[in-house]
């Protein structure tokens, strides 16, 4: 045996514990508000932070230890202050931020709950279906790809098709296919009044989130429906279907994009947003695909399996993106150039 690549290695994993339970705390820190207690505020001592934010003492300073070790919290020992750097506030206190990172902490964990139920499926087959990860992941998916969405949408990813835009901005139907908790639907609503936007899901509870933000928001031109995306209706048809962060999980994804197809009006156009991900396991090897991979067993291909569906997978490239869109009747096929470290884009047209 090589000792040194062994330890090697066990540098390497024992990095990978820390940040799995340092991640913890950092879903502590985000749930009770402690990142926006501390933004802004430059370096405060203990006592301060303990009375501004109400937190027990003890709770506080380990908390704090923890974030100040971790490197997320900047500890002076000279002067027993704590500070949360403007740049790691933009991606954990600022929800507002498109480098709003905090969803994850939120996310990941709630993965974690469905260790039993795909141990127990690796030899009797089935999964763990999307109810089961309950408000924790729902919450987690709005809070990690809402950020991103709500800034990018109307500003970097659709203005590369500018003919949608204009067509948008005229006025069109649109659907958003797996809709989830509205980030999408919401921000063409808003960017566009002159569209009408139906955002379909099969969950319940995002659906709530969704209609909850529509009226928040006083978005008369946006609906969500509980709709599977095989059953969304085609007559009348739309002119634009979206789907963000979807098509892999669902239990059979030809028969959705078959669908989204049919819906399509004469000269419509399909924008599919999948994550970044090369077709083959050896495209693949790197922190990216490990996180993507590790989703995916544990969230995206379990809930599809456990309804007998065909489990993609979330690392799908855009080679067999491009294939199950031809299998679906599809002719045109574009991957889309937008500069985006988590999401490949793809215009499909019939
Ligand atoms: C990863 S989430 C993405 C949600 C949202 N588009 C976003 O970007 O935040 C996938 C969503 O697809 C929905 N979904 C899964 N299968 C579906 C189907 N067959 N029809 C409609 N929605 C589906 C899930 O309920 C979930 O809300």
């Amino acid at each position: 045996m090589n000792k040194e690549a062994m330890r090697e290695f066990m540098g390497r994993f024992m990095e990978m514990t820390t940040g799995a339970a340092v991640l913890g705390v950092v879903a502590v820190a985000d749930r009770t508000g402690l990142f926006r207690e501390l933004q802004g505020q430059g370096p405060l001592g203990l006592e301060a932070i303990a009375e501004q934010s109400g937190f027990d003492r003890r709770y506080l300073e380990e908390i704090l230890a923890t974030l100040s070790a971790a490197g997320i919290v900047v500890y002076t020992p000279e002067a027993d202050t704590y500070e949360l750097p403007e740049e790691h506030a933009a991606c954990l206190a600022d929800e507002s931020s498109p480098y709003f990172l905090g969803g994850w902490s939120q996310m990941v964990p709630s993965l974690y709950g469905a260790i039993p139920g795909v141990a127990r499926a690796c030899r009797e087959g089935g999964g763990v279906p999307f109810s089961d990860f309950g408000e924790e992941m729902v919450q987690g998916i709005a809070r990690s790809n809402g950020p991103g969405t709500r800034l990018l949408l109307t500003r970097k990813w659709l203005p590369v098709m500018p003919d949608v835009v204009s067509r948008l901005e005229s006025g069109i139907r649109v659907a958003d296919v797996g809709c989830g908790a509205g980030a999408a639907a919401l921000t063409m609503a808003r960017a566009y009044p002159n569209s009408q936007i139906h955002g379909y899901d099969v969950d319940g509870s995002s659906l709530e989130h969704a209609r909850r933000a529509a009226e928040e928001a006083g978005a008369g031109n946006a609906s969500f429906e509980r709709v599977d995306g095989q059953s969304i209706p085609s007559d009348p048809g739309f002119d634009l279907i979206t789907t963000f962060d979807v098509i892999h999980d669902v239990v059979d994804p030809l028969a959705v994009l078959g669908q989204i197809r049919n819906a399509l009006r004469e000269g419509g156009c399909y924008l599919m947003v999948e994550p970044v991900a090369g077709d083959s396991l050896a495209e693949n090897l790197h922190p990216a695909g490990a996180l993507t991979y590790a989703m995916s067993t544990l969230h995206c291909m379990t809930q599809s399996l456990a309804h007998g569906g065909v489990g993609l997978g979330a690392a799908w490239g855009p080679r067999r993106a491009e294939q199950y869109c031809r299998d679906a009747g599809f002719s045109g096929f574009e991957r889309l150039e937008v500069p985006n470290p988590f999401n490949a884009f793809y215009r499909v047209e019939a």
